[in-house]
């Protein structure tokens, strides 16, 4: 089996040298004030992984790439902010309510997305914020949920993201969330698909080496939602993990769904200390 994993990783990956391979030593600056921190020792969660120090995906793309995140002018993820400020202003659903009636403007949404997912005591769940935001729309609104993964929901994502940039990520694993946080650990290391890999045997065994044409990088979700430049739009970290499984040749899991939910709580908690930068861009 692992024989088996090994070959299949090295096809994919070519070796080292051929480009840059290394996360570069560039500094994020938003805006010429907001000073991310985009590496950073890693949690004490992940002593045993071999990871000493995480690092944003930033440091992974192109001087070009990296350029359109430092000013909101350039960054094409600021144009879904703006569509998220129209979508909470408005009222819709039965309650007469828009988001605003409830949570006044957007900048009480500071800090929010840094400690998401997190447990819910009244739901006795945990919640994501894509979850939270449903929530609000179908209990306090009493309107249609927006769609998991869809255009909406990561506009919302975006501005609530927008209102936490700089701060560090800092999701709680213990407590209530201890049994979907090692679910969703077990989840990141389980090998699937035809290639059998897990997120593990790229992200975090081959972070910095060329996978194809992509300079791979150690997966985190603090930069989300993200526009890509390959799809022109904001995408949400289910769809990409949706995406990176599928790559794997797997059956995907659903997005919103209890096993992606598990993983992303995880992978958050991978990026405890990283700066929130959500929207992000990358290729
Ligand atoms: C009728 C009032 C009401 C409306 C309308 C409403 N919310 Fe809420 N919202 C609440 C309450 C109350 C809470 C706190 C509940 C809790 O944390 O258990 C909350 C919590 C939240 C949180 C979590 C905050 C945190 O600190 O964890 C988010 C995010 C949120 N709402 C987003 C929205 C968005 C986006 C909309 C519009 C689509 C919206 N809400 C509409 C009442 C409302
Ligand atoms: C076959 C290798 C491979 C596997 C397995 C894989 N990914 Fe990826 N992933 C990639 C590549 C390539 C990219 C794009 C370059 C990059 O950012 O690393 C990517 C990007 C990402 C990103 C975006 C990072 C950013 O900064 O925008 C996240 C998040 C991610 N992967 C999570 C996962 C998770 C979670 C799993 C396991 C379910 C997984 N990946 C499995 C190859 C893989």
């Amino acid at each position: 089996m692992k024989f088996k994993a090994l070959t299949a990783i090295a096809a994919l990956v070519v070796a080292p040298g051929l480009a840059l391979a290394q996360a570069d030593d560039d500094n994020l600056v938003i805006n010429g004030e907001i000073e991310a921190v985009t590496k950073t020792a890693a949690p004490a969660h992940m002593e045993d992984t071999g990871v000493d120090t995480i690092m944003s995906g930033w440091h992974f793309r192109s001087d070009e790439t990296q350029a359109l995140q430092m000013d909101d002018f350039d960054n094409p993820g600021m144009i879904f902010v703006d569509l998220g400020i129209e979508q909470w202003n408005k009222v819709e659903g039965e309650a007469g309510n828009s988001c605003a009636s409830c949570h006044e403007g957007p900048e009480s949404m500071e800090g929010v997305r840094a400690v998401y997912p997190k447990w819910n005591e009244d739901a006795g769940e945990v919640r994501t914020l894509a979850h939270q935001i449903n929530a609000c729309r179908t209990e306090n609104m009493e309107a249609e949920p927006y769609k998991y993964t869809g255009g909406q929901m990561a506009n919302m994502e975006a501005l609530i993201s927008s209102k936490s940039r700089g701060m560090p990520v800092n999701v709680a694993i213990d407590g209530p969330v201890a049994e979907v946080w090692e679910r969703g650990k077990e989840l990141y290391y389980t090998r699937t698909g035809q290639l059998e890999l897990s997120c593990a045997n790229c992200h975090e065994d081959n972070y910095g080496n060329m996978i194809r044409a992509d300079h791979l990088s150690q997966g985190q979700i603090n930069g989300f939602p993200t526009y890509r430049l390959k799809n022109a739009k904001l995408n949400t970290s289910h769809a990409r993990f949706k995406g990176c499984v599928r790559d794997t040749r797997a059956e995907t899991f659903t997005p919103g769904g209890p096993e992606f939910i598990a993983l992303e709580l995880y992978v958050a908690s991978r990026g405890n200390g990283l700066s929130v930068e959500g929207p992000s861009v990358r290729n």
